[in-house]
């Protein structure tokens, strides 16, 4: 009986995990993010434009800021799955954009500090 119960409650867990990893843990992306705060801050624009409520909006649309013509002209919208090819290899995703970074390889990481933009609204 007692493994039936433990069983069970481990089917129901191992799922919930699963997710929570895929979707990301923003608690580990604050500290993923770190690099990028040499240029990015939420609230004003810095060397790279403010990512206060990032998600969701258009690349290249923040204002005060200006982007370079290929950021501007993507057309993109930065919904999670943009966000993680741009994060992962910028030059490859917008070509002529301006962003000094060379992506993030970690897929993990990758997650987490999507996960943490999504927080900053
Ligand atoms: C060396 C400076 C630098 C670093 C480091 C950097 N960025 Fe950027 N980022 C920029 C610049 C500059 C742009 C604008 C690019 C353009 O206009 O072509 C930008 C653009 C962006 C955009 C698009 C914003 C918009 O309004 O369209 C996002 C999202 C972004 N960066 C996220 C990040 C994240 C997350 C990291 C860390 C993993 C990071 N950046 C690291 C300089 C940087």
């Amino acid at each position: 009986m007692r493994h039936l119960i433990l069983g069970a409650a481990l089917a129901l867990l191992l799922p919930l995990s699963a997710q929570a990893q895929e979707a990301g843990d923003a608690a580990a992306g604050e500290k993923a993010f770190a690099p990028c705060k040499a240029c990015h801050a939420f609230g004003k624009n810095g060397v790279g434009p403010d990512l206060k409520g990032v998600v969701g909006r258009k690349a290249g649309a923040h204002e005060g800021y200006n982007y370079s013509a290929a950021l501007k002209g993507s057309g993109i919208t930065w919904d999670e799955a943009n966000l993680k090819e741009w994060l992962k290899d910028p030059k490859a995703k917008v070509p002529g954009n301006k962003m000094v970074y060379p992506g993030l390889k970690d897929d993990k990481k990758l997650a987490d500090v999507i996960a943490y933009l999504g927080t900053q609204k």
